[in-house]
């Protein structure tokens, strides 16, 4: 029996171990995109692996409502490190559930209903991210989803500035777009968001599930521009790899946020991974090594592939190379003859989002292996 969901890759991963993965072969793989940004301190990690075993041999769940100290510490590991004056914080268990919340946090506190979204974003795929997701072909078949809805390219700062309106609950935007083809936003895009929403009591909501903890060498993408949301959204690296998503506020919406539970949310196994990850990325400063790595690897694609690739983008580890090919064939190359894992963002982007914990040795052999694929 198999699910009837996704399509199978070729190779079948047992164990993972730092920033490498094995296979039921015994063949190694650089995960530079395998796990999908969500083990940011790589596999198997001591600190946050005992912080899960401690843990599972004292509580495995209560429900939200009842204090437990694992899940009142992530609180406040999460508002200490959340941008501004941000220090309100709900849990649940992906990314999806994290925009879903901001989203009807938005609507509650502003008591209108439009969202701006952008081209080319992606938000998740219930009912309501989705929505707000801009690819046709992951929503076409679940329509009608919701209405009043208006779609602006991503960095026209003038059409923002004209979409928000009296009606609007909210502004949602990725300050780097990941899935839409790793494209950053400039700061005057996300300043006009900000004076926009301002000047009509509407939220400006942030998803830095991708982008966030460390990922391009600051701890939020946000910290780039200097500009401050109402609301952020994490999820995917947030617990090293466990199901967690966090929407992380301002007090004006968590003032009014309406009603709102998810029974899982702050799971107290998870919220113990979540606080030795989030106090590793920062005590180990992964951010500022994100950074560093990262220009490293976007240098050397510049220098090496400059010719043969039509443009190498991102931030920190988050990199797109625009391959002006079909990344999906050279993704198939890397994995079989180079044993190197990596993501497609689009038709013809290869997408790295490896460990932060990558050294510039792996960078290395990830563009020579490249390289060789592409010439
Ligand atoms: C920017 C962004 N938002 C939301 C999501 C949805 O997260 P999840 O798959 O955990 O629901 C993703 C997932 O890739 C994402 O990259």
């Amino acid at each position: 029996m198999s699910d009837f969901v996704y399509s199978k890759k070729p190779i079948r991963i047992e164990s993972g171990d730092g920033v490498y993965m094995t296979d039921d072969d015994g063949t190694e793989y650089l995960d530079l995109g395998g796990s999908y940004a969500c083990v940011p301190l790589g596999h198997d990690h001591d600190r946050v692996k005992d912080a899960i075993h401690d843990q599972l041999s004292k509580l495995t769940y209560v429900q939200a409502t009842y204090p437990v100290g694992v899940r009142e510490e992530l609180y406040g590991t999460l508002a200490d490190a959340a941008p501004g004056d941000i220090d309100n914080v709900w849990l649940c268990n992906s990314g999806t559930e994290a925009v879903e919340a901001a989203l009807k946090f938005s609507r509650s506190a502003t008591g209108n209903t439009k969202f701006v979204a952008c081209m080319r974003a992606f938000h998740g795929r219930t009912m309501g991210s989705l929505s707000l997701t801009w690819k046709n072909k992951y929503k076409k078949q679940y329509e009608p989803l919701l209405e009043d809805i208006e779609f602006v390219a991503y960095n026209d700062s003038e059409a923002l500035a004209a979409a928000v309106d009296d009606d609007t609950a909210a502004v949602l935007l990725e300050p780097i777009q990941g899935e839409g083809g790793i494209n950053p936003a400039t700061t005057e895009f996300l300043e006009t968001a900000r004076e926009a929403t301002e000047a009509v009591g509407a939220s400006l909501i942030f998803d830095e599930i991708q982008t966030g903890l460390g990922r391009t060498g600051r701890l939020w993408d946000s910290q780039r521009t200097g500009v401050v949301p109402d609301i952020v959204t994490s999820a995917k690296g947030l617990a090293n790899g466990l199901p967690i998503g966090a929407t992380l506020c301002r007090d004006w919406i968590a003032e009014d946020y309406g009603n709102h539970a998810s029974t899982f949310g702050g799971n107290p196994v998870i919220a113990a991974a979540a606080n030795a990850t989030v106090s590793t990325i920062r005590e180990e400063e992964i951010p500022e090594h994100a950074a560093e790595t990262g220009a490293y690897l976007r240098d050397r694609v510049e220098r090496e592939l400059g010719e043969e690739v039509r443009d190498v983008r991102g931030e920190g580890l988050m990199v797109g190379i625009e391959v002006g090919r079909s990344a999906n064939g050279v993704l198939r190359d890397l994995a079989i003859d180079h044993g190197i894992l990596a993501l497609p963002a689009g038709r013809t982007v290869v997408r790295f989002l490896p460990p932060l914990v990558i050294e510039e040795t792996h960078v290395d052999r990830a563009v020579d292996a490249l390289a060789e694929v592409i010439t």
